[in-house]
């Protein structure tokens, strides 16, 4: 029975409660994203990409911008949720792959060659330093120009002592070629495997040979290893990398299941695992269960956080029959 004292005190109650989850879904959405995060995705293109890939832009998932080694976005990645970066892999099909650029309109920065310093079995572009100086000086820097005015990179090479020789003479055929302003560019972009002792001090030597160049880590990751030790390698990394002021991107390698990695890398490294679940280093990259994102989750079948937000309301809905029920003594009335 409901007295006529406590009658007004539950039915403010229940207005409170009213109110609060109906700003529920908002106040989680919004508490999650992060506009300003450098972190990116690689996308890798295999059997299951495509059914895998909508985890990483699920409502809340920190990523801002991804690229896929190409001049072309990705399908099923939609454009307004993560900026897609463009790249001109090689300076072989420079060419082709600007005019693909330029027809982009959202498009805001570019990368170019690959791993120039790697052969192209390894995934590299393997390309000369003076072979590559021509075709960024023909084809990608009229990019930084009107109408584009598109921010472009330095070849990204492999994140070694050979990496260093071939950016240097890179430079020196630059200088060759236009000897006021070399080859020039908006930022660096640059790989590194290995732990995390070895990845600060590859950035450290890279900002001290170019100490005005924002540096974008394009690829990262500790290779042949198990996945406790990639995740702690991971952890660390990210803390450091969100704190350096040069830094202004980073994609860890890789967002592929562990059945898809390679060799090299080892399964260690993987975001996702042999079912395309989120691994404990994936739900990591993507902020966690701050987040909204745990070990075993899969984005199979939700689309840029439908069915999140599903969720949300239906469990809304839930807690407000039960609140209901409870605030006014077991009388349900919906
Ligand atoms: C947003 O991302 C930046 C860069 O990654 C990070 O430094 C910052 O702490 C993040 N903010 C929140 C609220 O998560
Ligand atoms: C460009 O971005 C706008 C707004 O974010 C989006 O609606 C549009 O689909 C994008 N265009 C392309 C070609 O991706
Ligand atoms: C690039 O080349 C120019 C011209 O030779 C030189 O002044 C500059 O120090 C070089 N930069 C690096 C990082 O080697
Ligand atoms: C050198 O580069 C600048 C800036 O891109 C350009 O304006 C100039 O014409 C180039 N000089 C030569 C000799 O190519």
């Amino acid at each position: 029975m409901l007295s006529p004292t406590t009658l007004p005190l539950r039915a403010l109650l229940l207005l409170l409660l009213l109110l609060l989850l109906c700003l529920w879904p908002q106040l989680t959405t919004t508490a999650s994203t992060n506009s300003t995060s450098k972190r990116g995705l690689i996308y890798i293109y295999t059997s299951h990409s495509s059914k895998d890939d909508s985890i990483f832009t699920r409502s809340g998932s920190p990523l801002t911008w991804y690229y896929n080694y190409s001049p072309w976005p990705t399908d099923s990645l939609s454009d307004d949720v993560v900026e897609f970066v463009p790249m001109v892999h090689g300076a072989t099909n420079a060419h082709e792959d600007v005019a693909t650029i330029k027809t982009l309109s959202n498009a805001t920065h570019v990368l170019s060659f690959n791993e120039p310093d790697i052969s192209s079995s390894d995934g590299g572009s393997n390309t000369s330093p003076s072979d590559a100086a021509k075709a960024y000086l023909d084809f990608v820097a009229p990019l930084r120009e009107e109408p584009y005015n598109l921010k472009i990179s330095w070849p990204s090479t492999s994140g070694s002592a050979s990496g260093l020789t071939w950016l240097s003479n890179f430079n020196k055929t630059c200088h060759g070629l236009n000897s006021t302003h070399g080859c020039p560019y908006d930022f660096l972009a640059t790989h590194f495997y290995g732990p995390f002792s070895g990845l600060a001090s590859w950035l450290g030597n890279l900002h001290s040979l170019y100490p005005d160049a924002k540096v974008w880590l394009t690829e990262f990751a500790v290779p042949d290893t198990s996945a406790t030790v990639a995740l702690a390698m991971m952890d660390q990394s990210l803390r450091y990398l969100d704190g350096l002021d040069y830094l202004e991107r980073y994609s860890w390698f890789g967002s592929f299941r562990s059945s898809d990695a390679n060799e090299w890398t080892g399964d260690g490294v993987s975001m996702l695992d042999g079912h395309g679940k989120l691994t404990g280093l994936g739900a990591q990259y993507l902020g966690g269960e701050e987040n909204g994102f745990e070990k075993g989750q899969t984005g199979q079948g939700s689309k840029n956080g439908g069915v999140a937000m599903r969720d949300r309301r239906s469990f809304s809905m839930t807690m407000l029959a039960v609140v209901t029920n409870v605030v006014l003594g077991g009388r349900a009335f919906f």
